[in-house]
């Protein structure tokens, strides 16, 4: 199959510094992807029938009420948790929200522990610094997060953490962690585990049930915009118990059984914490996306990145003056997501270069892991950089990150980019 022909948009040239158009070449998957051409199909037809959902009593409303509803069924369908009567699935704009909803709902007071990982980036790490007290699991040398301190800490803690809250994957290093058997991990302890899917939803097969009951997933959170569906839509699965007889973190209408001048009596989850009025089409292209993705199958769509990101590290190790981040030597627990920087040159600089003059989309930074990338780049005293005069500006990596569409041609046009750059640095 040629993948590329499932995609919109990904042959559309762009201007170059030097006035030429070119197709350009997108290596920040990681940041956000372009749509499946399903997913346009599904939106024009959708849109035909576009009402309110749960409220009035049109035909449209009702069409779109229904296929609201299915929608989440298939989002259950797609993490293996066909017809379950344990979790359900609440429609949010994006990952971060997700998760900022699970922080605000899940904890009451800094006196209930939630673990997490220097891996995380911001939207897995911020959110429960403000509601409760976070406990890190640190990162070995090489960049992976140091498994058995979970259960070390677990221990320590003496069963006051309540949740583990930790990436599927890296969005710096493509690390994949081994969600299923952290679950049982935490179960063992009394905690709940909270899985962010953003980087790995679109890449590998997730899945929610485990082998064993043990091995199940209690919460997971993603966005679409990461896996082929850009229209603004994100999700949260999670368990219906813990969603229940909450306060919403977004209050509003749909979201209340009754209002009274001085009472809420709040309604049932999922719509609990959907208030306002939902993004229909984009819960379409989500579903839309997420079928195409189980009917291309997981195993081929691993199979292609990985062949892709390979070859990359292997010619990237050959390239003098690159630093490539994270173990380069055993990678396959890593998907397609390559952070790395030319010696003595400006990580900015080197991005700029191969998209204003290549036309090689890149992104560069801190990737909004900034701890993660202050571990990674060895530097031991971050408060160092708190100063914002004090070269703050100048920390920093640049990442390739992959999609479904990308090809091998591409990554060869990438690595004599790359090399260029490095040897003329
Ligand atoms: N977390 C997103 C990225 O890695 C924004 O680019």
């Amino acid at each position: 199959m040629n993948y590329r022909d499932l995609f919109e948009g990904i042959e559309t040239p762009v201007k170059l510094q030097n006035g030429s158009y070119i197709v350009p070449i997108n290596f920040d998957n990681g940041a956000t992807t372009p749509p499946f051409k399903s997913v346009i199909n599904t939106i024009l037809e959708d849109i035909k029938y576009y009402g309110p959902i749960s409220r009035g009593l049109g035909q449209k409303g009702d069409i779109c009420t229904q296929k609201f509803e299915d929608a989440r069924e298939e989002v259950l369908k797609f993490f293996n948790l066909k017809e379950s009567n344990t979790h359900t699935v609440v429609f949010t704009k994006s990952d971060t929200e997700s998760l900022n909803i699970l922080s605000d709902i899940l904890i009451k007071g800094k006196d209930i522990k939630v673990m997490t990982t220097r891996m995380e980036h911001h939207a897995n790490d911020l959110p429960w610094r403000y509601s409760s007290s976070v406990v890190y699991i640190d990162v070995d040398e090489f960049g992976r997060v140091n498994i058995d301190d979970i259960e070390k800490k677990l221990i320590e803690n003496k069963g006051r953490i309540k949740y583990v809250s930790i990436t599927a994957a890296s969005n710096v290093t493509g690390y994949v962690n081994p969600i299923n058997h952290i679950a049982k991990i935490c179960h063992k302890y009394d905690a709940k585990i909270i899985i962010d899917a953003a980087q790995l939803v679109a890449h590998q097969e997730i899945n929610m049930k485990g082998e064993t009951d043990d091995e199940q997933i209690d919460f997971l959170t993603f966005s679409a915009h990461k896996a082929y569906a850009p229209f603004g839509s994100g999700a949260l699965v999670g368990l219906v118990e813990d969603l229940s007889n909450v306060d919403p973190f977004l209050k509003g209408g749909g979201c209340v059984k009754g209002v009274f001048d001085d009472n809420v009596l709040w309604g049932l989850p999922p719509q609990l914490h959907e208030a306002g009025t939902q993004n229909f089409l984009g819960v379409m292209g989500m579903v839309q996306a997420l079928k195409d993705l189980k009917e291309i199958g997981f195993d081929n769509i691993s199979k292609h990145e990985s062949d892709i990101k390979d070859h990359l590290i292997k010619e990237m190790n050959k390239i003098n003056n690159l630093i490539v981040y994270g173990d380069s030597v055993n990678t396959q627990d890593r998907l397609g997501v390559i952070s790395f920087n030319v010696k003595n040159m400006n990580y900015e600089k080197v991005a700029q270069k191969m998209a204003k003059d290549m036309a090689i989309a890149l992104r560069c930074g801190k990737f909004c892991a900034h701890p993660y990338v202050y571990r990674l780049l060895n530097i031991s005293d971050m408060n160092a950089y708190i100063d914002v005069s004090s070269g703050l500006e100048n920390i920093g990596m640049i990442r390739a990150s992959l999609g479904l569409y990308n090809t091998i041609e591409e990554a060869n046009i990438f690595l004599n980019a790359l090399e260029y750059i490095a040897k003329n640095n």
